[in-house]
């Protein structure tokens, strides 16, 4: 309870960043971490952890020696993300489109991202989503929900394929993307 309280406070200062009110119920956090291997050590990349409800799902899912980068522009969110006790995690107070900064070109296992992507400008946008595509391995994900599909075929211009599934446990009931190559 006082989490979401945080996320709505934190959300209103700024709305147009975050795009919620509510952070991601546990059905919704399930579905965006399912996709994830256990059974070895994964890059993965989080775009727009907010209070790390997802973060910290990824974290209980994957293996011991995986490496997990959560990307937020939000000071507040980066403060409490920097609460995670979890050697396994790495903060990076910086936008989502500077991915390529910090990692080469197919160099990343799983890009999970909770960004607002309607509310984001189009060029950031789809420089966001260019960057993720590079960034990837072959056989790596990009993992996104939203609560309409604006943005599906956006991501089909990116991804080679897009499938798309829904919950209804979540305020709003979402959509996530599962993108590959
Ligand atoms: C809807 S909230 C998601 C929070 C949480 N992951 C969840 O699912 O409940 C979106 C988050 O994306 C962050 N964000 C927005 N634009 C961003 C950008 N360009 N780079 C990194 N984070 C961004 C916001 O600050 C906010 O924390």
């Amino acid at each position: 309870m006082a989490q979401n309280w945080f996320f709505l406070r934190t959300a209103l200062k700024d709305f147009r960043s975050t795009g919620a009110i509510a952070s991601s119920s546990k059905a919704l956090v399930k579905k965006l971490v399912a996709p994830l291997p256990t059974d070895r050590p994964l890059r993965i990349v989080e775009l727009g952890p907010g209070n790390g409800c997802v973060t910290e799902a990824i974290l209980g899912r994957v293996h011991a020696d995986s490496e997990v980068t959560a990307f937020e522009i939000n000071p507040t969110f980066v403060e409490e993300l920097r609460g995670i006790q979890d050697r396994r995690l790495t903060v990076r107070p910086v936008g989502a489109e500077q991915l390529l900064q910090f990692y080469a070109e197919g160099s990343v296992d799983y890009v999970i991202s909770s960004l607002p992507l309607s509310m984001i400008p189009k060029e950031i946008k789809s420089e966001i989503l260019r960057q993720s595509q590079l960034v990837l391995a072959e056989r790596g994900q990009f993992i996104q929900y939203q609560y309409a599909l604006q943005d599906r075929s956006l991501l089909k211009r990116y991804f080679g394929k897009v499938t798309t599934s829904f919950t209804m446990a979540n305020l709003p009931p979402a959509f996530i993307y599962c993108c590959f190559g």
